[in-house]
């Protein structure tokens, strides 16, 4: 059964914060969120089929393989949460396990509504589940899901897709620990992390060769122009994917190629641009297997069970809230 997805209470703006990133003094940044619109949502689909691009397959691999252990080791009856679900195919071996046992309410939360409706679509066919899909920010969906939950119910939150690194280190555990005042002791969390692995291997995952990323990227700047009113001419900006090596992060940046102007009217805004001058557009953490344990002490839970994928380095961690 499909619930149709509950429609959004925005709480940010495009316009507000395009201003703030671009008018900030030195490096200009765009949040990464704004990357995913239906066309963003649908390239980060085809990435996941770039063979450069081992992270989803490797996530998929261990959700496969654990999908009944971490059933086994979930406290009786789970309401589900997935935090930016984005197509929800990996998330199929997780509910079939659990709706083999019991009925099961799933909750897709999703800034993306075309994503959130991809992910209804893909995973309504599933026996004995109910979907009910939150369109809103990661926190005020899972707000409103702990809201749902019934009595008896523990709330089982998934982050898959490494998404997790999309935030800085200091970042990611503060948003994990917001994650666990929203749960309830006993409730659970299943936590996708990326690991370390060759920078060569690393730059190519988000640099492919037909340049899917690199439309992924630029349509950020299309968007801009789509809904902003903005003058951003593409073929005067590149995709450039970089190692920070200081912090263990694969980082995006559209680079302007040429000195030049950009008017965005809808943000009341002109942007100047030297040449080589680049918009920082997203951030993708990678960890140490073990720094996982840490990370989950330090915001609140206390890691259960992790699994590793040994062809694309990534763990599949559960956490459970102490
Ligand atoms: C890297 S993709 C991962 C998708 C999927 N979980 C996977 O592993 O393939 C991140 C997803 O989170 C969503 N997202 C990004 N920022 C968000 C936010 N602040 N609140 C809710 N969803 C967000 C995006 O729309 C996108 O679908």
């Amino acid at each position: 059964m499909i619930v149709p997805a509950i429609t959004p209470n925005a709480t940010y703006d495009f316009a507000d914060d395009v201003r703030a990133g671009l008018s900030r003094r030195g490096q200009k940044e765009l949040p990464s969120k704004y990357l995913y619109d239906d066309v963003g949502s649908a390239l980060f689909e085809v990435i996941s089929y770039l063979p450069e691009y081992g992270l989803t397959r490797a996530d998929e691999r261990l959700l496969r393989r654990c999908a009944d252990e971490v059933v086994d080791l979930l406290a009786g009856l789970v309401a589900v949460a997935e935090l930016g679900s984005g197509s929800g195919k990996k998330t199929r071996w997780l509910l079939e396990a659990l709706c083999r046992r019991h009925p099961t309410s799933y909750y897709p939360v999703e800034i993306s509504r075309s994503a959130l409706l991809m992910c209804e679509r893909e995973l309504s066919d599933i026996d004995s589940i109910s979907i009910v899909g939150f369109e809103r920010e990661y926190l005020d969906g899972l707000l409103e899901v702990a809201a749902h939950r019934q009595r008896n119910q523990h709330l089982f939150v998934m982050f898959l897709g490494s998404t997790i690194g999309n935030f800085d280190r200091d970042a990611g555990v503060k948003f994990l620990a917001e994650v666990r005042r929203i749960l309830e002791p006993g409730d659970s969390l299943l936590l996708g992390t990326d690991l370390e692995k060759p920078s060569v291997q690393l730059l190519k995952a988000y640099d492919d060769e037909i340049g899917v990323t690199a439309a992924f990227n630029l349509n950020l700047l299309a968007r801009i122009n789509r809904e902003l009113d903005a003058d951003f001419d593409l073929s005067q900006f590149a995709h450039v994917a970089r190692i920070n090596s200081q912090a263990r992060s694969v980082e995006m940046h559209l680079e302007s190629k040429r000195r030049q102007t950009v008017r965005i009217p809808a943000a009341d805004l002109r942007v100047e641009f030297a040449e080589g001058e680049t918009i920082w557009t997203e951030s993708s953490h990678k960890y140490a297997a073990k720094e996982v344990f840490q990370m989950a002490l330090s915001a609140g839970f206390s890691c259960q069970a992790q699994w590793i994928d040994e062809e694309w380095p990534f763990a599949e961690n559960l956490l459970v809230a102490e």
